[in-house]
């Protein structure tokens, strides 16, 4: 049947919809064209909002690079990094979850180390912060053998990879936790820092007069066969920005307890004061061990 007016055009659609073969990929595609156009009609969109749409969508795409996911910082702006990671964690959404945003910036090949080394590899600012992990299994065990990657921006507010001044793979390190479950490391303690705002988030951010900032985090992937990849990230309570992060990725769980000490070290002479120290639970969901892709090289 010919379609005669705007009330035609979503049945015709979504007949063509059903038709798909894969029956999630037709789940998918009827329901994203339902919604589509009840939002097309819902909002009256004009012509020149959709060309412009799509010049945006087309933006994005070319500011995409080795070193930049424009794409990964739009979805966590909008919150659906947020709302899909609580989704498919915690008991499909009914309980807490240690998982969090991958974000853009996990690199593959960070430079293994042994416990109780630093990831500082070129001159960086910020007071030391001694790092000691535990990873469990959701009853409590200690799970060992588990690699973790952990990452951060230095105190500048630029990862590694964003910053010439900083050596490749600043920051960035891979441990393997011990018999009891543990991994520890030296570092300078993370502070919030803001995403990038030359493209089209930063347009997006400054129409809504929203700042740019993260809450200082400390992330980490957890890969140990016959648990699900954990993806997480520790968050700074003390943060100004703890509660407006721009990418909406803090929840109760993923709160650390940084604490300050104001005298000497008890074990490193060396380190300045005060400095800093974390101590902080990581519970893996049983799964399957699949990486994820790496937003960036
Ligand atoms: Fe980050």
């Amino acid at each position: 049947m010919p379609i005669e007016r705007q009330q035609d055009v979503t049945p015709a659609v979504l007949a063509v919809m059903e038709r798909t073969r894969d029956a999630r990929l037709r789940e998918i595609m009827v329901s994203m064209v339902e919604h589509l156009h009840a939002f097309v009609r819902d909002v009256r969109l004009t012509e020149a909002e959709f060309r412009e749409a799509i010049a945006i969508l087309n933006e994005i795409g070319t500011l995409n690079s080795d070193t930049h996911n424009e794409m990964v910082l739009m979805a966590g702006s909008l919150g659906v990094s947020s709302l899909i990671c609580l989704l498919n964690n915690g008991d499909n959404g009914n309980t807490e979850t240690f998982q969090s945003l991958l974000g853009p910036f996990w690199r593959l090949n960070s430079p293994r180390l042994p416990n109780g080394e630093t990831i500082i590899r070129s001159e960086t600012p910020g007071e030391p912060l001694f790092v000691s992990a535990h990873v469990v299994d959701k009853a409590g065990r200690p799970i060992a053998g588990a690699e973790i990657d952990v990452w951060h921006a230095s105190p500048i507010g630029l990862y590694e990879n964003q910053d010439p001044e900083q050596a490749e793979m600043n920051l960035r390190g891979k441990f393997t936790t011990d018999e009891d479950g543990r991994f520890w490391f030296r570092t300078v303690k993370m502070v919030g820092y803001p995403i990038p705002m030359d493209g089209v988030v930063g347009r997006l951010l400054r129409a809504q007069d929203r700042h740019p900032f993260r809450p200082a985090h400390l992330h980490a992937l957890i890969y140990k066969p016959g648990f699900k990849v954990l993806i997480s990230q520790v968050y700074d309570p003390n943060d100004p920005n703890i509660h407006t992060d721009a990418q909406f990725g803090v929840t109760k769980a993923l709160i650390g307890d940084f604490v300050r000490h104001e005298g000497p070290h008890p074990l490193e002479p060396d380190v300045s004061v005060p400095w800093y120290s974390l101590d902080y639970v990581y519970v893996m969901e049983p799964g399957e061990a699949i990486l994820p892709r790496p937003p960036i090289k």
